[in-house]
C-alpha cells in the first residue's frame, strides 16, 4: 500500500538531524517535486515541526505574524485575530475584512466552541432577487458586483473572539496588518497571476474608481503592493474595534459604494450584524473525537455523516485510492451532499434536522444503500434520505493555530469567489464578498460551485447563506491530535475529510496529508472529480466501468493542518498547491 514510516521524517527534524531548523518556514514542494505514485501517499517529506506553537496559513507573512504574536505572549486566539487581519492585506484573493468565516476552538482544558462570523443577507434582499421576470436565474447577478454582497462579518467576529478569549491588547493584534498595508508586501507569483487574471473584472466592477489592484503593466512576482486606503481602514479598526468598520468613515465609504452600484447594504444592516457563538458539533471516528462546525455551515454535518458511513468499513484494508476505497468514499460523499442540498440552511431561520442527520441508525441505513460490488449509485436515482422533518470558490482561506498552552484554533474565512464580488470599496481599498451566491437563487439551479439547494437555503433578509466551510479539530484521550481545514468551495468538506483519512486511516504525516492528490463527489453533478495523479489509469478505468464518471479537476482547495506528535511537538502541513507556510517556534 504505502511505503513510508509514520513518524520518521518528523522525528528527525525534532532531533535536529535533518531538514530546516525547528519551526522555520519550510517551503512545501511535495506535489511539485515528488514523484507521486497515484495509489500511494506522496513520499514522506520533512514537515515543519515546532516545539511550542505553530501557525499554518495561506501566506508566509501571515503565518509569521501569528508566530510573533504568540512569542510576545499572545495565545492562539490573539494569533488568529492577527493572522486574519494580516491575510486581509497579503492575500487579497480571499483574506478579508469584507467577508466572513467560521472558527472552531478547543482550549487547553479541552473546552470547545465555535464562532460564526458568516455574512448575512441585507434586509432588502428577497428570495427571488436573482431571477428575471420569467423566473430564470440572471447569470452573474449573484456572483459579482454590488448585488452579490452580503453584510460582512469578519471585523465583528474578530472583536468577539478577542473579547471572549484574547489576552493581548487588541491594538497590538491589528498593528502588523497596518504595517503590511502601509509598507507593502512583495507579491508571490500566484498572487501576481491572480491579480493579472482579474484586471478586466476589477475595471468592470469599479467603474470610475481606480483600485490599487489595477495597473497598466502586468504584476510580477516580487512587486510591492501597498494598500494605503486599507491601512487607514485597519487603523480605524485598530483604534475603535468594530465601530471603526461598521460605523463612521469606513461605513460611509461602504454605503457610498453601494449607492454607486445599486447594492443593498444599509447602515441598518451594518449595525444589525452580530457574530454568533455556537456549540460545536461532536462526533467520533475510529476512537478520535471530531469537533467541527455546525450550521449555517454544512461542513461539519456532512463531514460527520461521511465519517460515520466510512467507519463501518476497514478503509486502510481496502487500500489507498484503490477502486474499492474510492467507490466507498464517493458513495458516502454522494449521500451526504444529497442531504445537504435538501435539509441544510441557517438554523436561525428554520429547523435543521442535525440530530437526525447525525443519528448512527440514519447513516447506517444510508450506508446499506451503497452497493457492495463497488458499483456507483447514479445520483439521479438517489435523493436525500427520507423521513426527516423538512425545513423546508474556490477561493476561501484557512488557518490552523496551536499555542504553547495547547489552545487550538481552526478558522476558515472567505470572500466566496476569487476577490469576492470584485467590488473594491472606493476610498477604503478593500474587497467586498460575493457570498450571496452561496444561497440557492432558485431551487435546483446550481450555484457557482455546482451545488444545488432548496427552501432551506433560500434567500431571506438577515439570513446566513449555507456554507461548506469545515474548520475541524480531532482529539483523542482528552488530548488535541489534529487541527484541519481548507478553502475550496464545495470541495472543502471532502478535502478536510481526506486530510483526516490520510492521517487516521493511512498513517500520513501532516505534509503528506495535505500534498496527497484529491478526489471529490458532491452528488450533483454526478461526476467524480479527480486531481492529476490521484488515480492510476487502471483504477480510473475500473471506476469508469463501475459507473463512476471521473473528470479531471483543477484547482483544488489548500489544506493547512497541524498534527500533534506523540511527544507533544506540533507538525505542520502547509498545502503545496499555494504559497502556504507553517511557521512556529
Ligand atoms: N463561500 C464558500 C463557502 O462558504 O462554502
Amino acid at each position: 500500500m504505502h511505503t513510508f514510516s509514520r513518524f520518521s521524517s518528523a522525528m528527525l527534524l525534532v532531533a535536529g538531524l535533518a531538514g530546516p531548523a525547528l519551526g522555520q518556514h519550510a517551503a512545501s514542494h511535495a506535489v511539485a517535486n515528488a514523484t507521486t505514485i497515484p495509489n500511494q501517499l506522496p513520499p514522506a517529506t520533512a514537515p515543519v515541526v515546532a516545539r511550542h506553537a505553530l501557525v499554518v496559513s495561506a501566506h508566509p507573512a501571515a503565518s509569521k505574524v501569528g508566530r510573533n504574536i504568540m512569542q510576545q505572549g499572545g495565545n492562539a486566539y490573539d494569533a488568529a485575530v492577527a493572522v486574519q487581519f494580516a491575510l486581509a492585506v497579503v492575500l487579497p484573493v480571499a483574506g478579508n475584512v469584507g467577508g466572513g468565516g467560521f472558527l472552531v476552538y478547543r482550549d487547553k482544558s479541552g473546552k470547545d466552541g465555535t464562532l460564526d462570523f458568516r455574512e448575512t443577507a441585507p434586509a432588502a434582499a428577497s428570495r427571488d432577487m436573482y431571477l428575471d421576470a420569467s423566473g430564470n436565474v440572471v447569470p452573474g447577478l449573484s456572483t459579482a458586483g454590488h448585488l452579490a454582497v452580503g453584510t460582512p462579518g469578519t471585523v465583528a467576529g474578530m472583536e468577539a473572539l478577542h473579547k471572549k478569549l484574547g489576552k493581548l491588547p487588541w491594538a497590538k493584534l491589528v498593528a502588523p496588518a497596518v504595517r503590511l498595508a502601509t509598507h507593502g508586501v512583495a507579491l508571490t507569483e500566484k498572487e501576481a497571476a491572480g491579480l493579472n487574471r482579474t484586471q478586466a473584472d476589477f475595471i468592470k466592477y469599479n467603474p470610475g474608481s481606480p483600485t490599487v489592484f489595477v495597473r497598466a503593466a502586468a504584476w510580477q512576482k516580487g512587486d510591492t503592493l501597498k494598500q494605503p486606503e486599507l491601512a487607514a481602514v485597519l487603523q480605524r479598526v485598530q483604534s475603535q474595534g468594530r465601530a471603526g468598520f461598521y460605523q463612521g468613515p469606513t461605513a460611509e465609504l461602504v454605503l457610498a459604494e453601494m449607492k454607486k452600484g445599486n447594492g443593498l447594504l444599509t447602515q441598518a444592516d451594518l449595525d444589525a450584524y452580530q457574530p454568533k457563538w455556537r456549540a460545536a458539533l461532536h462526533g467520533t471516528y475510529r476512537g478520535y473525537d471530531v469537533i467541527t462546525m455546525p450550521p449555517p455551515s454544512s461542513g461539519g454535518v456532512a463531514l460527520l455523516q461521511i465519517l460515520q458511513t466510512l467507519e463501518t468499513s476497514n478503509l486502510a484494508k481496502l487500500g489507498y485510492h484503490t477502486p474499492a476505497a474510492v467507490a466507498l468514499v464517493t458513495e458516502a460523499e454522494r449521500r451526504a451532499y444529497a442531504d445537504r442540498a435538501t435539509y441544510l440552511g441557517d438554523p436561525d431561520f428554520g429547523k435543521v434536522p442535525v440530530a437526525q442527520l447525525l443519528a448512527k441508525d440514519y447513516n447506517k441505513q444510508r450506508a446499506r444503500t451503497i452497493r457492495p460490488d463497488g458499483q456507483a449509485t447514479p445520483s439521479a436515482e438517489l435523493t436525500a434520505g427520507p423521513g426527516l422533518p423538512r425545513y423546508e470558490s474556490d477561493q476561501t482561506t484557512h488557518y490552523s493555530i496551536v499555542d504553547a498552552q495547547g489552545n487550538a484554533v481552526s478558522c476558515t474565512t472567505t470572500l466566496n469567489g476569487a476577490y469576492g464580488s470584485k467590488v473594491v470599496v472606493a476610498g477604503a481599498g478593500f474587497l467586498l464578498n460575493n457570498e450571496m451566491d452561496d444561497f440557492s437563487s432558485k431551487a435546483g439551479v446550481p450555484n457557482s460551485y455546482g451545488l444545488v439547494g432548496g427552501v432551506a437555503n433560500a434567500i431571506a433578509p438577515g439570513k446566513r447563506m449555507l456554507s461548506s466551510m469545515t474548520p475541524t479539530l480531532l482529539a483523542k484521550g482528552g488530548k488535541l491530535f489534529l487541527v484541519t481545514g481548507s478553502p475550496g468551495g464545495s470541495t472543502i468538506i471532502t478535502s478536510v475529510l481526506q486530510s483526516i483519512l490520510a492521517v487516521v486511516d493511512y498513517g500520513a504525516n501532516a505534509e503528506q496529508a495535505v500534498a496527497a492528490p484529491r478526489l471529490h463527489h458532491q452528488w450533483l453533478p454526478d461526476q467524480l472529480d479527480v486531481e492529476a495523479q490521484a488515480l492510476t489509469p487502471a483504477a480510473e478505468q475500473t471506476l469508469k466501468e463501475k459507473g463512476f464518471n471521473p473528470q479531471p479537476r483543477n484547482p483544488w482547495g489548500r489544506l493547512d493542518i497541524i498534527r500533534v506528535l506523540p511527544g507533544g511537538q506540533l507538525e505542520g502541513g502547509a498545502d503545496p498547491r499555494g504559497d502556504d507556510a507553517a511557521v512556529g517556534y
